[in-house]
C-alpha cells in the first residue's frame, strides 16, 4: 500500500502498490491538468506531456521514469514526472500542474485574490507549439 499526498489540494490517496499516478488522480478528484491540457491531453499514453507533477517527497518509491519522459521531459528538473508514466510503489507527495506555481512555498498558500493571474497563464499556453 502508498500513501499519495497532494500538496496543493492537502489530500492524501491510499493506493495498492504499483498503481498508477494519473489514475489514482483521476479516480480521487485530483486535477492533473491546466486548462490546455483538460483540452488536449493525450489520455494517459504519454505523447502530450500536460499530466506533469512534482515529486517533492518519496521519488525512491516511484517506478522509473521510462523512456518517453526522458524524452518528454528533458528540459525540466528531474523532480518532474509524468503521472500517466508513473507507478506508486510507496509513500510519496505530488505537487500538481507545477509550472503554474508562482515559486516555492506557495503551494499552501492562501489564494492572493488575483484569480486572473492563474486563468491567464492557461490561456497564454495555448498559442505556444
Ligand atoms: S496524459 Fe498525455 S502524457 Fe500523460
Amino acid at each position: 500500500m502508498a500513501n499519495i499526498k497532494f500538496v496543493k489540494e492537502n489530500r492524501e490517496v491510499i493506493a495498492a502498490d504499483g498503481a498508477n499516478l494519473r489514475l489514482k488522480a483521476i479516480q480521487n478528484s485530483i486535477d492533473l491538468y491546466t486548462l490546455k491540457g483538460k483540452m488536449m491531453n493525450c489520455g494517459g499514453y504519454g505523447q502530450c506531456g500536460t499530466c506533469i507533477v512534482e515529486v517533492v517527497d518519496g521519488m525512491e518509491n516511484l517506478s522509473p521514469r521510462t523512456e518517453v519522459e526522458n524524452q518528454k521531459l528533458k528540459k525540466k528538473p528531474g523532480s518532474y514526472r509524468l503521472a500517466c508514466q508513473t507507478l506508486v510503489n510507496g509513500p510519496v507527495s505530488i505537487v500538481t500542474k507545477p509550472s503554474a506555481r508562482k515559486g516555492q512555498g506557495k503551494a499552501n498558500a492562501a489564494p492572493s485574490g488575483n484569480q486572473k493571474e492563474n486563468v491567464g497563464d492557461d490561456l497564454g499556453n495555448l498559442g505556444s507549439p
